[in-house]
């Protein structure tokens, strides 16, 4: 009985230590220590022995099953350990690996222009304004005073959508929404899309953008446009430049001119970019005409003001070296990249 529990356990000692997965554990655990085991087969046939001896062969069988128990747990523990330290190795994320950066957008060339324009007249106390892009002959013309048989509507080509609803062309437009709505003191800037029925090419697009401005108040003269202007052009072109207002015609401003700015380019002695002539034309502008005034229910004879409208399109393509509208309005990513 002794000599067969020492076998028995040496043997499974040995299966025990050299068991590699815990289900194979558990099959020895079962096979030796289980109900229907080995071991406990042994304690079983002590029935056959002499009483005296039952004792000491119990102790034996005993000894021999705490002995196993203990292998198992230890073998146990170390297989728990090694498929632990298995898990770690196999599912550790490498956190040095270099991932690829997600591609993050920017803004458009004519929204950096129209936000630092904006910027700009805002803090000269400029106030903001929207209007509706979907206007009627009477905003866009009539009010502006470009009645129906007007000549100067030949120079924007409208698209009508009625005979009276039509996309705006300007955003003068908004010059009258305003002020109808607010009396004086004025001091309006709109940025918007316009559009007129233009082929495309490298200077015409027909949708393009706009930036109105309106100053209303007693007193204002065109020592005030020329004054907000010379601001504006030194702080888009550079501290040294000068503008210069030249005589032009537009049915809503009396007297109306086109401003140009120094080229910053070369200083005013001619280049490629002011096409040899110094100067750059950047706006139309004038003091409001009468006429206007008095269709919002300003007083002319009480109130005075000026306006003027910049192409934004122009602007940007100046200040950013983009030499056609094209490029502006065709979104390639490789050319809105380069003003991330
Ligand atoms: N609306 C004019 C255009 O589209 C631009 C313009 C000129 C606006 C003179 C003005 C202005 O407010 O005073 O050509």
């Amino acid at each position: 009985m002794e000599e067969s529990v020492k076998i028995l356990t040496d043997e499974s000692e040995a299966k025990i230590s050299s068991c590699a997965t815990i289900s194979d554990l558990n099959d020895i655990r079962v096979r030796v220590l289980g109900k229907n085991g080995e071991l406990t087969a042994l304690l079983k046939s002590m029935k056959d022995l002499p009483p005296e001896k039952r004792p000491q062969a119990g102790k034996i069988v005993n000894a021999a099953r705490e002995k196993l128990e203990q292998a198992i747990a230890a073998r146990q523990a170390e297989l728990e350990q090694i498929e632990l330290d298995k898990r770690l190795r196999d599912e550790k994320i490498d956190i040095s690996i270099d991932m690829r950066q997600p591609a993050s957008g920017g803004l458009h060339p004519l929204t950096i222009m129209r936000n630092r324009i904006t910027e700009f007249f805002s803090s000269l106390g400029f106030v903001i304004a929207d209007s509706p892009e979907i206007e009627t002959d009477y905003y866009n013309f009539e009010a502006l005073n470009i009645p129906a048989d007007h000549p100067a509507r030949e120079m924007q080509d409208t698209f009508f959508i009625t005979e009276n609803i039509l996309l705006r062309s300007q955003t003068s437009a908004g010059q009258v929404r305003m002020m109808e709505k607010v009396k004086p003191p004025i001091k309006m800037l709109s940025p918007g899309r316009v559009f007129r029925a233009d082929e495309a090419d490298a200077t015409h697009s027909p949708v393009f953008h706009q930036v109105e401005g309106l100053v209303v108040d007693k007193g204002i003269t065109m020592c005030d446009l020329k004054g907000i202007l010379d601001l504006f052009a030194q702080k888009f072109f550079g501290k040294n430049t000068k503008t210069r207002f030249r005589p032009s015609y537009f049915p809503f401003t009396e007297p109306s001119v086109e401003v140009d700015a120094s080229c910053s380019q070369c200083g005013g002695k001619g280049c490629r970019v002011c096409k040899g002539t110094g100067w750059i034309e950047i706006l139309g502008a004038g003091m409001v005409n009468r006429n206007v005034l008095q269709n919002c229910g300003i007083n002319p004879d009480e109130y005075t003001g000026f306006a003027f409208g910049v192409g934004l399109d122009r602007i940007t393509n100046i200040i950013f070296g983009i030499n056609s509208l094209r490029t502006v309005f065709e979104n390639d990513v490789r050319f809105l990249k380069q003003f991330n």
